[in-house]
């Protein structure tokens, strides 16, 4: 089975191939980062127009990469929520199209499952129930993973996602857009115990809340803006947020007992969040599924893995397949 993947939920046009072996065999992202940057952030019709340009040719790249043609494919899946509806309908529309010239079926799969399932394609064989760390733009949440499409919600965010939280520190810092990266690449350089940064704990709850921190770089910027080099500022303040995902994520595995952990989205490409998670769960007795950072960050292959247990389940979509902007996963 030939699974042909496309997610347009936000700035980032992919299409990929993944086969019924879980195997990727093509997963081509075009990343439209370069054109955001001056803005400092997405601008949601211009990512749109984007799309329209280039979901054709990433589709075809990803078809000729796999050595397959339309022919070969046995479904499409395609991200229809949450996400920028027009980024969105982008995808979904392309993906209908094929649906109805190819006679295929068509899948649409929520961003969040994508992100989940990227830990498949590197565990084909990760057993349930696992706790998932799902950290990345717009969503920080803590998913116990009971079955294929089975979710419970045990922790989330309160205010802003980690990744937005390292995107607003990053443009108080004047490091630009996307701000993970490049406080990713600093804080190898930093010290991370230059300044101590406050570590949120909300109650007795596995919720977090990271709108403190980033007010903190902020103020600690104002009263102090050359005591420390901005390596130390960056890694000071991903460790704190790091130290808040992992503590947390051990919190809940010790409270529920379960032996798997796995991380996803496009925070957990943090090396910084890798690293702790590796220790952490060791320490803890914990088998930890961790995927590269070209499957943590937006991917269609992601897309097509969740794509194909819903296959299984003979979870398929009609044509009248909508978009949807926000949703939660459960
Ligand atoms: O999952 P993703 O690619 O898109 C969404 O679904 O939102 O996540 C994007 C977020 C951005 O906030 C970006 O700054 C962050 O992931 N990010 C990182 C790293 N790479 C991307 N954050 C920390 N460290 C990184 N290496
Ligand atoms: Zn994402």
């Amino acid at each position: 089975m030939n699974i042909l993947a496309i997610e347009t939920s936000c700035d980032d046009t992919s299409a990929a191939v993944v086969n019924e072996r879980l195997e990727i065999l093509s997963n081509v992202v075009s990343s439209q980062v370069d054109l955001h940057a001056r803005f400092g952030g997405i601008v949601p019709e211009i990512a749109s127009r984007k799309h329209v340009e280039l979901v054709n040719p990433v589709i075809r790249e990803a078809l000729d990469t796999a050595g397959l043609d339309f022919a070969d494919l046995d479904a499409v899946a395609v991200t229809n929520r949450p996400g920028l509806v027009g980024a969105l309908l982008v995808g979904v529309s392309a993906a209908k199209a094929l649906s109805f010239a190819l006679h295929i079926p068509l899948i649409g799969v929520h961003h969040l499952e994508g992100h989940i399932y990227a830990n498949f394609l590197v565990n084909p064989q990760l057993e349930f129930p696992f706790l998932c760390l799902v950290v990345s733009g717009g969503h920080t949440d803590l998913v116990m993973v009971k079955g294929h499409g089975l979710y419970e919600i045990l922790g989330r965010t309160r205010d802003d996602a980690a990744g937005e939280a390292f995107d607003k520190t990053a443009r108080v810092l004047g490091l630009g857009y996307p701000g993970g990266p490049v406080i990713d690449k600093l804080a190898r350089q930093g010290n991370p115990k230059a300044v101590r940064f406050p570590r949120a704990r909300l109650d007795d709850t596995l919720d977090f809340s990271f709108s403190g921190l980033k007010t903190a770089v902020v103020r600690h910027q104002q009263k102090n803006p050359d005591a420390l080099s901005v390596e130390d500022v960056c890694a000071s303040f991903q460790a704190a947020v790091v130290d808040m995902l992992v503590d947390t994520a051990m919190d809940a595995a010790a409270r529920t007992g379960v032996k798997r952990v796995a991380i996803a989205g496009g925070v957990a490409a943090n090396s910084g969040l890798q690293d702790r998670m590796r220790q952490a769960s060791a320490e803890n007795g914990l088998d930890l599924t961790c995927p590269p950072i070209k499957l943590c960050t937006d991917n269609a292959a992601m897309i097509a893995c969740a794509a194909y247990f819903h296959i299984l389940r003979g979870e398929t979509n009609g044509l009248d397949l909508d978009t949807t902007a926000s949703q939660a996963l459960v």
